[in-house]
């Protein structure tokens, strides 16, 4: 049975078959009719001087046959209600179907010739079919084109706009946003590779829903995406390959989980043998994928998991160099007890305060390293000095407040810090142009440096000095409140103090613990 259909073509050459239709009509006594695949009448050549008695009744008649003729893929000869010999021939070309050519006889109970009229029906047979079937071929060529031309676009499109570094989280976020806008799904979920099933309602299973939908989805909807993603995804690894569903209730491991959603594609993020997760897409009710959605699917599965490879690579090296500079700061301080853990402490109230204060990822990243990195310069200074519990002589005052500057020049070589230095040369400026070493004042004070010399200042009064006790939490706030707006930025101490029971819980802990644990939340 032949089920793809084309459009018939008719209009080029009616001249030509209403000629021929004549022909048939006067030397034979046999009119023409031809319809398309949708049984829509397309060329009449018949006689209006004998229209049969009942058009109704020859209607449907004519509708059955041609129903039947193209069911059968085969021309059909019946005689209708009224005695007429009717053939229907069925216009088709390389298994495309495009109507039916109808020939009857003008007579009421007259048989038709084959012998006379065979000839003329398949010439009409040819025009039609050759005619239309060229027609359907540059469609369909014209059809692949865009379709090519579209998922070439997309496809670029996914080469350039992920960036090439990006953390993880990021990845997701824009493959989740780019695969709404290429195939037409309900919800789409990321599963990251090591994720265990029970972390089921949490965990590395994180599920996009189709900006499209109204209606935000159901707590059973949800559970449902989720329960699906897992098993699809455990199918994926015990395959690796891919796992398309058309009907997840026919499906006799997932149709206990299926209610709203129909089909699924569960894609492997891989790259040789690297496993990096599954991107799973989802389909509502009455709906499923084409192999075109499955092809760009394909694509977006592919590079995301090239652009995870990278972002992992790229967290491993970030974490290998954090950890090593913090090795390092440990190192130095560990050498005196008062200082041990400061620079790790004001390090995270630093980018406590950024996040408060609203900065992006990027400052956010350069304070966490500039925190940590601000008394670097401290290295080179004799222990005498920077242990003395007593009064300090004015050469040793002058050499600890060298330090800004040292720390610069110990490591403005190195690329990777170079955001860091105007943060460090300027952390003990003051508001009021009374700091060091450039004496610079108010916003002539880069942001990072005074951010970092809140967090100091906080640090150095709730710890133990050699040369003093440390104060209360209570104590040190109200310090703060005094010098707001003449040693530390008004407005940056005023957040600290506004959020002075978080600032207080994470110093006390963390002074309980004094190397804490890496990239320590206050929270
Ligand atoms: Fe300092």
């Amino acid at each position: 049975m032949s089920t793809v259909t084309g459009e018939l073509t008719v209009a080029s050459d009616r001249k030509h078959l209403l000629a021929l239709a004549d022909h048939l009509r006067r030397r034979e006594g046999v009119m023409v009719r031809v319809f398309d695949a949708s049984g829509n009448l397309v060329l009449d050549a018949s006689d209006d001087t004998e229209p049969c008695a009942d058009e109704h009744e020859c209607k449907e008649f004519l509708e059955e046959t041609c129903a039947s003729c193209k069911e059968k893929d085969s021309a059909c000869c019946r005689t209708c209600p009224k005695g007429r010999g009717v053939r229907v021939l069925p216009i088709k070309r390389s298994s495309v179907y495009f109507g039916s050519l109808v020939a009857c006889s003008t007579k009421d109970n007259q048989e038709l010739s084959d012998r006379s009229t065979g000839a003329v029906l398949d010439a009409m047979l040819d025009i039609l079919a050759e005619k239309s079937s060229k027609e359907h071929e540059i469609d369909s060529l014209a059809t692949e084109l865009a379709l090519r031309y579209e998922e070439i676009g997309i496809l670029y499109e996914i080469d350039e706009k992920i960036p090439l570094r990006s953390y993880t989280s990021h990845v997701v976020e824009y493959v989740a946003e780019k695969a709404f806008s290429v195939i037409n799904c309900s919800c789409l979920a990321w599963i990251a590779n090591g994720s265990s099933v029970s972390s089921i309602g949490g965990g590395d299973c994180q599920i996009f829903w189709s900006p499209n939908e109204s209606a935000s989805p159901s707590t059973m909807l949800r559970l449902e995406a989720k329960q699906l993603a897992w098993a699809l995804h455990d199918r994926c690894i015990k395959s690796g390959d891919v796992a398309a569903v058309a009907s997840l209730d026919h499906d006799p491991e997932l149709s206990v989980f299926a209610s709203e959603l129909n089909s699924a594609l569960c894609l492997p993020l891989q790259v040789e043998s690297d496993f990096y997760g599954s991107l799973v897409a989802f389909k509502a009710r009455g709906d499923q994928f084409t192999s075109y959605e499955l092809k760009l699917m394909k694509a977006l599965a592919r590079k995301s998991a090239f652009v995870m490879r990278d972002s992992r690579l790229y967290e491993d090296l970030d974490s290998l160099f954090f950890n090593l500079i913090k090795l390092l700061v440990n190192t130095i301080e560990n050498k005196d007890e008062y200082t041990k853990g400061h620079s790790q402490r004001v390090r995270t109230f630093t980018v406590r305060l950024g996040e408060l204060m609203g900065l992006g990822k990027d400052d956010t990243e350069t304070l966490n390293l500039s925190g940590l990195l601000h008394d670097i310069g401290k290295q080179g200074i004799p222990d005498a000095v920077l242990k003395k519990e007593g009064k300090l002589t004015e050469e040793e005052r002058a050499l600890i407040n060298t330090h800004p500057i040292r720390g610069v020049n110990l490591i403005k070589h190195i690329k990777q810090f170079e955001k860091c230095l105007p943060h460090i040369r300027h952390h003990h400026e003051r508001i009021d142009g009374n700091g060091y070493p450039d004496g610079l004042k108010g916003e002539q004070i880069p942001l990072g440096a005074r951010i970092i010399a809140v967090a100091d200042t906080y640090d150095a009064l709730t710890s133990d000095r050699c040369y003093r006790p440390r104060f209360t939490s209570h104590k040190a706030f109200d310090i703060i409140e005094e010098v707001r707006g003449t040693q530390l930025d008004a407005d940056i101490a005023k957040l600290l103090l506004d959020n002075r029971e978080e600032f207080a819980r994470y110093s006390q802990s963390a002074l309980a613990s004094p190397l804490g644990t890496d990239r320590t939340r206050i929270i």
